[in-house]
């Protein structure tokens, strides 16, 4: 089968097809027909260094995610032919990915969709919605009478998060730190853009003198002291992203570091659930909504692919078709 294995971390257009067996079937394990698959930030930092951690074992063929039908069950409840969406667990990381014609993942990673999506909205959907999504409604609880703020608004990300809390009615603001991105965030329905150079406290507080009620931190652990002067008494700030690629924040002293009355709390995708998968689409499905695709890519294609995600200029979810 044609996979895109990575040997050693390189630059995008350095990734190439190659051709490499079809997984061999293990009991507990689905073999998928990969139809598409999204890219995602954490294959851009496995490609560019994390490829060198200890912990990761080359060659591997990259890829979190994936949507596609089911081609051997094995010992499972599944049956060929069945379309599901695969994600996480160790997929592109301890074990080999859906960069390929087929993956072989895990039974607990694999989930039945119920959708009128075409392959590549769907493949659009798992990793991202399910981390905005839980962002949104397990972290943040918002609601409808929320003030949000979403921190690196034009990423996959971001631009799903926004999409989802304006169907709650949520009052929605989103930065950029591009002006000319602004366009961007509007179609989405934002309701106030604010750009990231260096005066987002004086932009918020402008707007809403009396700060946010939420913040979905996608810049991460570089911004979030900041975040954390923005909300309300009984404000929640999640963290989930690290675009600002910091990860950690050295001498953190939550009792000076976090206001008092201000609840600071993340989300991580890695335990996703049947339940959680359903709630998702039901909610696409009763909003009516599509997800923001930047473009579709050939799986040959695969370093322009990359290259335009890493050039940040994407916009939407970068997604790999198998049918081109
Ligand atoms: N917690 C989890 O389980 C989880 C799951 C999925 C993703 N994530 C994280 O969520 C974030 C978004 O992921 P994604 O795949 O949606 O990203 P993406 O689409 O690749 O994000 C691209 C956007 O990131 C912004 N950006 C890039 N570098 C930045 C910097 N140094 N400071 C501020 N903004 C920057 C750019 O916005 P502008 O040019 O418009 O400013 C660009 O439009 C990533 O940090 C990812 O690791 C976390």
């Amino acid at each position: 089968m044609k996979a895109v294995v990575l040997y050693k971390t390189c630059s995008p257009l350095e990734l190439t097809v190659s051709d490499i067996p079809i997984p061999e079937m293990k009991p507990g394990w689905v073999l998928i027909r990969v139809k598409a698959f999204g890219l995602n930030r954490s294959e851009l930092m496995m490609r560019e260094y994390e490829g060198n951690a200890s912990y990761i074992r080359l060659p591997r063929v990259l890829g979190i995610e994936c949507a596609g039908e089911i081609a051997d069950p094995s010992d499972s409840a599944f049956h060929e032919g069945q379309q599901v969406v695969a994600l996480m667990g160790g997929m592109g990381r301890s074990f080999d990915g859906s960069y390929a014609e087929y993956t072989l993942v895990p039974v607990k990673n694999v989930f039945t969709v119920d959708t009128d999506l075409n392959w590549n909205e769907l493949a659009a959907i798992p990793e991202t919605y399910f981390t905005a999504y839980g962002s949104l409604f397990q972290s943040l609880q918002l609601s409808s009478s929320d003030i949000l703020l979403v921190r690196g608004g034009t990423s996959a990300a971001g631009l799903s998060a926004i999409q989802l809390a304006r169907c709650t009615g949520a009052t929605v603001l989103a930065t950029t730190r591009k002006d000319y991105k602004r366009e961007v965030l509007l179609r989405q329905g934002t309701d106030n853009v604010l750009i990231e150079d260096g005066t987002i406290k004086e932009q918020v507080l402008e707007i809403r003198p009396d700060g946010v009620t939420k913040i979905l931190e996608l810049i991460g652990p570089a911004t979030l002291f900041e975040s954390m002067s923005l909300v309300k008494q009984h404000g929640i700030v999640c963290v989930t992203g690290i675009l600002g690629n910091q990860g950690t924040i050295a001498d953190f002293y939550p009792i000076k570091d976090i206001p008092s009355g201000v609840y600071l709390t993340g989300f991580s995708s890695n335990h996703p659930t049947q339940k959680l998968i359903d709630e998702i689409f039901n909610h696409i499905k009763r909003h009516n909504l599509r997800p923001t695709i930047s473009k579709v890519f050939a799986l040959s294609d695969i370093g322009q692919a990359h290259q335009l995600m890493e050039n940040n200029t994407a916009n939407g979810k970068v997604v790999v078709s198998l049918n081109l």
